[in-house]
């Protein structure tokens, strides 16, 4: 029987354990051990895990898989990526490789500007908000001086606030809408804590400000809060080489498949059906960099899809033409990235990912994460528009059907062989593993 509880947080994880799988599961011993066989047997560690959120009753596994061979701006990287879907690692080796023998990804970042808003109301005169705005802007930042002067010391801090004016949408509806340089940090701590900072200075000194009526001093804060949207984050990554040196496939000309490839680009610029897929593509190499270094990957994906409707109609975040006899490949996207701060400093693997990449500057990872984008996209664009996506998707997802059936070993490199020259499909994978089961 389902029953609510009170005071769940505060049991012990055994004990709420124990209420989970006596409330919900059949077989309480057996679903214990599954939890139990995902528990650090170092208990330090596993403490470490416990601590992450509230709650914690075991560990989830993802992969954590590396990509070698990707040359961004003549320097090599392996780029670690922490990703369920099977083809996504191998794909983003095939992609370096391939770009590896062509001069390598080339990136830049365009700009590094976060932003957060105070969302208040005013029922008042326009102008009477504006000179009090105007007068109280110095002091909000000077009040804010004890959260940034750190931040400030190492060149980041509060870039500027502006009032705006949201009337037209809901009556009485401002907010102080401020832009934030981070640095390596990705910054949600530190602007929130400034915004909460500029709500608190905002209110209460509008009660002592002469020019407004005793009813325009009631100025409502609703909330303060960091924006995710980051259209002034923004990196971009490229690759390009002469058409003639695209195809390595005999069966298509660099011709055609430069003309087929860009086609599919464009297809996805004006066709929101195709646009969430190929950026979904995109998300798949983006996401699993994001969560190799310890970053936020909802808010990286809620940014994403928003930049990618910018104009009015969601559209491909990457791009292709040629010009001249060279092929252009490219990605321009927001990244709101840290590499200081958050998980990057606790999690042990987190920590290797972050080494395996030098170390990087909050502004090398945004490039490193757009490249990782950029070469997944490539390599599904290429298997559409070529051999089709299944082929290499139900080659990797082989081993998982396999796993399914909990194949031996031995069974496992008879078929890798059998499928090699055979294809791949969900029944046909059973249909070999039941006739070699019978065979032997
Ligand atoms: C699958 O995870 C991603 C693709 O569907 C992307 C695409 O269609 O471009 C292969």
């Amino acid at each position: 029987m389902c029953a609510s509880i009170s005071g769940f947080s505060k049991l012990s994880k055994s004990k709420k354990i124990d209420w989970m799988v006596e409330t919900y599961f059949s077989n309480a011993e057996e679903t214990k051990n599954v939890l139990k066989q995902y528990w650090n047997t170092n208990d330090k560690l596993q403490q470490l895990h416990d601590e992450f959120i509230e709650n914690t009753i075991t560990n989830y596994y993802l992969p954590l898989g590396v990509a070698p061979n990707f040359l961004i701006n003549g320097k090599f990287y392996t780029i670690p990526m922490a990703i369920e879907e099977s083809s996504v690692v191998a794909a983003a080796s095939k992609a370096a490789k391939f770009w590896l023998d062509r001069g390598g990804f080339k990136t830049k970042v365009i700009s590094t500007t976060k932003i957060g808003q105070v969302h208040f109301m005013f029922h008042g005169a326009i102008d009477s908000l504006k000179n009090y705005f105007n007068h109280i802007k110095p002091k909000l930042i000077q009040d804010a001086h004890p959260i940034t002067k750190n931040m400030e010391k190492r060149g980041g801090g509060i870039m500027d606030i502006e009032l705006r004016d949201k009337t037209s949408d809901i009556p009485g509806y401002f907010q102080l809408h401020a832009s934030f340089e981070t640095l390596d940090a990705m910054g949600a701590n530190f602007i929130n804590s400034c915004l909460e900072q500029f709500a608190k200075t905002f209110k209460a000194e509008a009660l002592t400000f002469d020019a407004f009526t005793s009813d325009e001093k009631d100025i409502q804060i609703v909330m303060s809060i960091l924006s995710n949207y980051v259209p002034e984050c923004l990196v971009r990554a490229e690759v390009s080489c002469k058409v003639e040196d695209l195809s390595e496939d005999q069966s298509i000309s660099s011709e055609e498949f430069a003309a087929k490839f860009i086609q599919a680009v464009k297809i996805a610029e004006i066709e929101p059906y195709r646009a969430v897929t190929h950026n979904k593509g995109i998300m798949n190499g983006v996401d699993a960099v994001v969560l190799a270094t310890g970053n936020d990957f909802r808010a990286i994906e809620a940014c994403a899809h928003a930049y990618a409707s910018r104009k009015g109609r969601y559209s491909s975040l990457s791009h292709a033409k040629v010009e001249n006899g060279i092929f252009t490949f490219w990605i321009e996207m927001p990244l709101a990235l840290g590499t200081v701060g958050g998980l990057t400093g606790l999690h042990p693997l987190v920590k290797l990912s972050l080494e395996l990449l030098h170390h990087p500057t909050a502004k090398e990872l945004m490039q490193i994460v757009a490249v990782a984008g950029l070469a997944q996209n490539f390599a599904a664009l290429r298997s559409l528009t070529t051999t089709g996506i299944q082929q290499g998707h139900m080659k990797m997802h082989l081993m998982n059907i396999l796993n399914q059936f909990d194949a031996t070993n031995i069974e496992k490199d008879t078929l890798t062989a059998h499928f090699k020259v055979n294809t791949v499909t969900h029944s046909a994978v059973v249909e070999a593993i039941q006739q070699l089961r019978l065979k032997n």
